[in-house]
């Protein structure tokens, strides 16, 4: 199985325009040892060829232009994106379907409380029945493994995570299981298992064995601290209310981690406030010592 992360940081990408946080004036300044990072996607395959595209970001185009790998060079329209599966219906991980109109129709994996949010609070899969036939839905049922019509040799599982539903959405703060999934994929030639969870709230017995059976997790390094939006000064919100478990707290995401066998721990859907974003702060350091990679935009994993 191939993996490419897309885009590494949370919502609002790194830099994000309108912030001057230390981080954002670091990497603008190019004062601070890290890069830029764009929002939140992955792509995965079983032969380099056709591409599942994970969660389509706001800046997708940028994404697909900097990934030889999805640029398709014997049609004279089209890319190497086969099908595409949603997480969840924030944002970030869904607002890049807009500007992926030309190419409709796509296919669209999600469960029914996303699409519900996605033809309700935020109608992207209505507004684009205009566009050539649209998004075409295909429900996932959690916890049911399915496949997609291009890379067969993957098996996708959708597991509900305890997180929390947009902000948009009549659902915030009352989400049901379906609003937030993590992928658990396998290669089924290899056996290869990737875990990707870019917005986990809370881990449950279910996901966590999941996790356990994992060679590689892709998974949830928003936050540093659980207060560190306000600590910062940028917002109020806490990790908690967002539904993304920290990494440093007590029972934060860092010592789940160490209790966990995969051979690769990877942090995705970083958030620009995040100190671990300085390759040279003793937060980063402290992730390499346990193992703990954090990734980038263009990053490739072989699995
Ligand atoms: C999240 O991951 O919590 C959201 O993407 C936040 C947002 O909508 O900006
Ligand atoms: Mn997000
Ligand atoms: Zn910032």
């Amino acid at each position: 199985m191939l993996i490419k992360v897309l885009g590494s940081a949370a919502g609002g990408g790194f830099p994000q325009w309108n912030c001057n946080c230390s981080n954002c004036q670091g990497v603008r300044n190019g004062t601070m040892p890290t890069s830029a990072r764009t929002q939140s996607s992955i792509a995965v395959s079983d032969d380099g060829h056709e591409w599942v595209l994970c969660n389509v970001s706001p800046d997708i185009c940028h994404q697909i232009a900097a990934t030889p790998e999805l640029i398709k060079h014997d049609v004279l329209r089209g890319t190497a994106i086969g099908s595409i599966i949603l997480t969840d219906s924030q944002i970030d991980h869904c607002a890049g379907l807009l500007n992926l109109r030309e190419g409709c129709p796509h296919q669209v994996w999600c469960t029914s409380e996303v699409h519900d949010d996605l033809t309700s609070g935020f109608p992207i899969f209505t507004m684009l029945k205009h566009w050539n036939g649209g998004l075409v839905h295909h429900a996932i049922r959690p916890n049911d493994a399915f496949s997609v019509a291009v890379c067969s040799a993957l098996k996708f599982t959708a597991i509900p995570l305890l997180s929390n539903a947009p902000p948009y959405s009549q659902y915030r703060g009352r989400p049901l299981p379906g609003h937030n999934v993590a992928l658990f994929i396998e290669d089924t030639r290899s056996g290869k298992r990737l875990l990707y969870a870019p917005g986990l709230g809370e881990p449950d017995a279910t996901l966590l064995e999941y996790m356990y059976q994992a060679d590689c997790l892709l998974i949830d390094g928003t936050l540093w601290h659980d207060n560190e939006l306000a600590a910062t000064g940028v917002g109020s919100h806490t990790g908690k209310d967002m539904g993304h478990l920290a990494l440093a707290e007590e029972q934060g995401l860092i010592t789940l981690l160490s209790t966990l066998p995969a051979q690769r721990k990877i942090l995705i859907h970083i958030n620009n406030t995040n100190p671990i974003l300085d390759e040279s702060s003793a937060q980063r350091q402290a992730l390499t010592e346990k193992g703990i990679e954090v990734s980038w935009d263009g990053m490739r994993i072989d699995l």
